[in-house]
């Protein structure tokens, strides 16, 4: 999320981060796999909304970057 703000993108995250807002959703190209599933209490939140897709969802503040994590595709969700 912050990266993408850096950015100049319009990520909302109104909640700065703390899991409440899902104004951080993002859809994750390729899946899962280089950044890893969302937990339980993320899915809840991702699943409430009407965009939700499996599989690609993810609350961008979520995703913690790391330097395995390599490139990564992600598109912003529209907002509920
Ligand atoms: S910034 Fe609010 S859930 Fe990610």
């Amino acid at each position: 999320m912050e990266v993408l703000r850096a950015r100049g993108l319009p990520v909302a995250a109104t909640c700065g981060g703390a899991r409440s807002c899902a104004t951080c959703h993002v859809y994750v190209h390729g899946g899962y796999g280089s950044v890893g599933a969302p937990d339980e209490d993320e899915l809840d939140l991702l699943t409430e909304s009407e965009h939700y897709r499996a599989g690609a969802s993810r609350l961008s503040c979520q995703i913690q970057l790391q330097p395995q994590t390599g490139r990564l595709q992600v598109e912003l969700a529209p907002q509920d």
